[in-house]
């Protein structure tokens, strides 16, 4: 593969990895990327749909046993061995990059159908002005805008009125990537988040104040204890959380690799973990609320409006904002949210694609970015703006979150725990950087329950999977864009492995020589009787 021109600016192999500027801003990008469309589009819906109170028990073990515990991982390699998920995994062991590639591969599809709903959110945000759904939002979302075919299947009709407002997502994104991680990144995160929180907060306290919010309420914590002896109610809450956590995918192990040496790592992690699943649990509490008020309005029980999925944002909502009183507000407010939070993880999505592509073939932030965002964009703008796009995104959605994400995470605990013995030297290297110290347990959760129980969860959802066919789409559709999309992932992962890394990568960077050195040395047993 050839390099593009480097003419234009020096050439990054031979420049100083970014960091982002100071710890502050670290943490504002972390939890931009981990708070987006998952916290407020995915958790409610998908809390509701498992148990609605009762998920909140597996949502907490899985934050507890593998998100927390993983996250802490992806920041052990990623502020270890300083390279996007390729070369990190590559520094640590030969023949671990590929499942650097696979996370890679992992991010090209969640970007891909991500941008969509960034999309449909910021023209939603303009209908809430005028309520354009009329009065029934159902038919307006299906037919009116995204023109929805009758049967899941592969359509190249374009749809204009999602076409337009992706390419404006797509637009923004590279342009923010293309700026790098100070300039882009950091700049965008620190306009977008503050944004993002007033706007959220302002609509959950108008959310609880509506007549009927109580009901929802209640219908979204009263627990369906029944539920948690269902297996898939555990894999929905670790494929949720990883989801939301943006753990096991590349993102914290790309973003941890900009941040300084002297870093406090774990003391950020539970930062970044707090304030993630408070917006959580927020975003339940907002649209709950919301839903309440819906019920009460039709003289019905919540679970009656309360639709799974797609539906529940862009189709409950906007009955909600044409019913309730400051509707437009409301609107405007929760799509806007919706907007800004998918934004800033979109961007990081991208980063572990253009970092990783940066590294091995050593080109320019501009030329890494162009490259490898515009044919992202132009594979997003072929396959969604569709007629078929909905059933694409449902689909691709689902099996890369549990045969993508969670099978990623399954593989990265046996490899680094059981297969290359590296806990105990990444727990030394977590501990040497952070305020807050780990103990064996991290070890033990991350190399012994962390596996059995992604096991477990895993081999129940394949089982699941092929006894019946999801969504009741027609086989050969799940077969090619589920089952087929995440073996390809695997299969383009082990092939990206296999390309040999350009004389210009990262691979051998001095930069990286002097900061191995540095650790290598913090790793040395400590003298008798002298403290460090
Ligand atoms: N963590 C991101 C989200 O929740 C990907 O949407």
């Amino acid at each position: 593969m050839s390099t593009p021109s480097l003419k234009k600016g020096a050439p990054l192999a031979e420049g100083k990895r970014e960091t982002f500027s100071s710890r502050k801003l670290f943490i504002l990008s972390a939890i931009g990327s981990a708070v987006g469309l998952g916290n407020i589009w995915r958790f409610p819906y998908v809390a509701y749909e498992n148990g609605g109170g009762a998920f909140l028990i597996p949502y907490l073990v899985a934050i507890l046993c593998a998100g927390i515990p993983l996250l802490f991982l992806d920041y052990a390699i990623g502020h270890r061995y300083r390279g996007s998920a390729p070369l990190a995994y590559r520094r640590a062991s030969r023949k671990a990059e590929v499942l650097g590639w696979w996370q890679v591969l992992i991010c090209f599809v969640i970007a891909i159908y991500y941008a969509a709903i960034i999309a449909w959110a910021a023209m939603y945000c303009w209908f809430s002005i005028t309520k354009a759904w009329g009065d029934d939002a159902a038919t307006f979302f299906m037919e009116d805008f995204l023109q929805v075919a009758p049967e899941a299947g592969v359509s190249l009709d374009i749809v204009g009125g999602v076409f337009g407002p992706m390419l404006g997502v797509w637009l923004v994104a590279i342009i923010i990537m293309v700026a790098g991680v100070n300039k882009g990144i950091s700049r965008a995160n620190g306009i977008f988040m503050p944004l993002l929180i007033v706007m959220f907060v302002i609509l959950v306290v108008q959310s609880v104040f509506l007549p009927g919010a109580i009901d929802g309420l209640n219908a979204f914590f009263t627990p369906n204890f029944e539920a948690l002896q269902n297996p898939g109610v555990w894999a929905a809450a670790f494929g949720h959380i990883f989801f939301s956590l943006s753990v096991a995918f590349g993102i914290m192990v790309t973003y941890s690799s900009y941040m300084k040496r002297k870093s406090d790592l774990t003391g950020s992690g539970y930062v970044v973990a707090f304030a993630n699943s408070s917006f959580e649990l927020l975003a339940g509490i907002g649209v709950f609320a919301a839903l309440g008020f819906m019920a009460y309005n039709a003289n019905s029980a919540v679970g009656d409006v309360a639709t799974s999925g797609i539906g529940l944002a862009f189709i409950a909502f906007p009955t909600i904002v044409s019913a309730a009183p400051f509707g437009s507000v409301i609107g405007v407010l929760f799509f806007g949210s919706l907007v800004f939070a998918g934004l800033t993880s979109l961007i990081s999505i991208l980063e572990v694609i253009v970092a990783a592509f940066q590294d091995k073939l050593g080109w320019n932030r501009k030329s890494a970015t162009l490259v490898v965002t515009v044919p992202v964009a132009f594979i997003s703008m072929v396959l969604f703006p569709t007629t078929t796009g909905l059933y694409l995104l449902d689909t691709m959605d689902a099996f890369v979150n549990q045969f993508g994400i969670l099978a990623c995470a399954l593989v990265i605990v046996i490899v680094f725990g059981a297969g290359l013995g590296m806990l105990p030297r990444l727990a030394k290297h977590l501990n040497r950087h952070s305020s807050i110290k780990l103990g064996t347990g991290w070890m033990v959760l991350v190399g012994g329950v962390g596996p059995a129980a992604l096991g477990y969860m895993l081999i129940n959802e394949v089982q699941t999977k092929i006894s019946e066919s999801y969504s009741g789409y027609p086989v050969w559709f799940n077969g090619v864009f589920g089952w087929g999309m995440a073996g390809a992932l695997i299969v383009g992962a082990v092939l990206m492995s296999l390309v040999p890394w350009s004389k210009k990568s990262k691979l051998n960077d001095p930069e990286f020589e002097e900061h191995q050195q540095k650790v290598e040395a913090e790793e040395l047993p400590d003298p008798v009787g002298k403290e460090y």
